[in-house]
């Protein structure tokens, strides 16, 4: 492997051009443990170790690019979460952040539930094996034959999503002689601090049904005179990628409100309130995520004060958190193709996968972090995108980040944050074939997904 390309040394520190990017760490060799898995580290020869396995050999086995996922990391955060709410409070784990069988397995034995919010999710959680009773199913236009299938197998709540909804559940239900425990989700008007694609509780969007103007409350009086369906409370999710808790307050406040007003006129205690997931994680070390426990703490207080103040039992309170579990646990490995200086400007860096990987970039301007991984370097930081090889000037992995001035093609570089919301958003543009998800734990490494190969693209192709 040529460690130089083209001549090493700083690069323009003077003409940095208009960006988002932090000065250069003072160490790039450096693995911030706010934005890499728990069991992340860097071997005697400096190549970067995951759950005692470096890099190199899991690039060598399963090539590259590659979603490598630190199960025992995983698994510690869902405990975490788990135990920060208690027997009190249910946790479900939000499958579309990411799901496979393997992290239903993992999800089941640590005590959580599951939310899912298509057939293919639910599938594949009940597939796993993961009770029906512990799953929720979500969505703003469930198919008949989905509400049939989640009916049919017992899921223990279905949230449902507008009026339509609530009449077609009923029915579905009643048709098969079942009372459906439902959730009724309800948009309650704030505006969450994060990108307008993830903010879901202010009321021009698709999701819920709005608090304004009694919509909620009409929906839940058709909903309380349906024998299909058993009303066990309300729901609202205002968003993803939030680190300011007043959102979650002004939330809870206006649910508690709501419980409040049915309980007046229909003389009933819903029994549950979900305040949906959306913490946010670092993806650079300039992101200060909160601590389950500190989130359980506050979310607990706010729900207990504002319903003392209604004079009302407080309800379970449920969360649905999935980006701040699996997020953290997964870096991307890539291996680096061309390095691409352009005089004045930054280092382009292509590598083999890109936005087919991981659209968050080009989607919502997500900021990523990026290390060297297959050996440390002290040459001088150059600032670089790093790029995919999608034809596509958009296809950005990290917009800008500095990684030393001697990388060169055949390097290994990853990305760490990556566990959410990359895989189960990965598409096969370009016909690039979507890469697997290794699981490591205590020195030993598996396929959970395999990589897709061109034998799936070519079967979906049925000429
Ligand atoms: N509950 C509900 C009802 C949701 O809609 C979501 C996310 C969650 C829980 C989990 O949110 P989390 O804790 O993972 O933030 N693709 C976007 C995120 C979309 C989130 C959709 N709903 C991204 O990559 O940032």
């Amino acid at each position: 492997m040529s460690r130089s390309a083209h001549p090493a040394g700083p690069r323009h520190a003077d003409v940095l051009p208009e960006g988002h990017y932090a000065a250069p760490a003072d160490d790039l060799n450096a693995l911030d443990p706010k934005v890499w898995a728990h069991t992340v580290g860097r071997d005697a020869d400096g190549v970067v170790t995951v759950g005692g396995l470096p890099v190199t050999q899991l690039a060598e086995e399963y090539g590259t690019p590659a979603y490598i996922l630190d199960e025992a990391d995983f698994r510690d955060r869902a405990r975490a979460w788990r135990t920060a709410f208690g027997t009190d409070a249910d946790v479900f784990y939000a499958g579309k952040a990411f799901l496979s069988r393997a992290v239903v397995r993992w999800l089941d034995e640590e005590g959580l539930n599951l939310d899912v919010c298509s057939g293919g999710e639910l599938a594949t959680a009940l597939s796993a094996g993961m009770p029906a009773e512990r799953i929720a199913f979500h969505g703003n236009n469930k198919s008949p034959e989905e509400i049939e299938r989640a009916v049919r197998a017992g899921v223990g709540r279905i949230v449902l999503d507008s009026f339509q909804e609530i009449v077609r559940v009923a029915h579905i239900a009643q048709s098969l002689g079942k009372r459906q425990r439902v959730q009724i989700r309800i948009t309650v008007g704030v505006e969450a601090h994060t990108h307008e694609f993830i903010a879901t509780a202010h009321e021009d969007q698709k999701f819920g049904i709005p608090l304004a103007g009694g919509q909620a409350a009409e929906a839940v009086r058709r909903a309380l005179q349906l024998d299909g369906l058993e009303v066990i409370g309300i729901h609202s999710h205002i968003g993803s990628q939030i680190f300011d808790m007043s959102g979650f307050e002004v939330a809870a406040h206006r649910v508690v409100g709501l419980l409040k007003d049915i309980r007046d006129e229909h003389g009933v205690e819903l029994p549950e309130i979900d305040l949906g997931g959306g913490l946010g994680i670092a993806y650079t070390s300039d992101d200060d995520p909160r601590e389950p426990h500190e989130i359980a703490k506050a979310l607990t207080e706010i729900v207990t004060r504002e319903c003392e103040g209604a004079r009302l039992r407080t309800p379970r309170i449920s969360v649905e958190p999935g980006r701040a579990i699996v997020g953290p646990t997964a870096f991307t490995l890539y291996e680096v193709g061309t390095v691409k200086p352009l005089d004045g400007l930054r280092t382009y860096v292509s590598v083999d996968g890109g936005m087919s990987d991981n659209i968050r970039t080009a989607l919502y301007d997500a900021e990523y972090s990026v290390a060297l991984a297959s050996r440390t370097s002290d040459a001088e930081p150059m600032l670089v995108r790093v790029v995919g090889k999608h034809c596509e000037s958009g296809d950005i992995v990290v917009k800008d980040a500095f990684l030393p001035g001697d990388l060169a093609p055949g390097d290994l570089i990853a990305v760490p944050a990556t566990g959410a919301y990359c895989r189960s958003m990965a598409s096969n543009y370009n016909h690039v074939l979507r890469p697997p998800v290794v699981s490591v734990r205590d020195g030993a490494a598996r396929v959970v997904v395999r990589r897709e190969t061109e034998e799936d693209l070519l079967r979906l192709d049925v000429g």
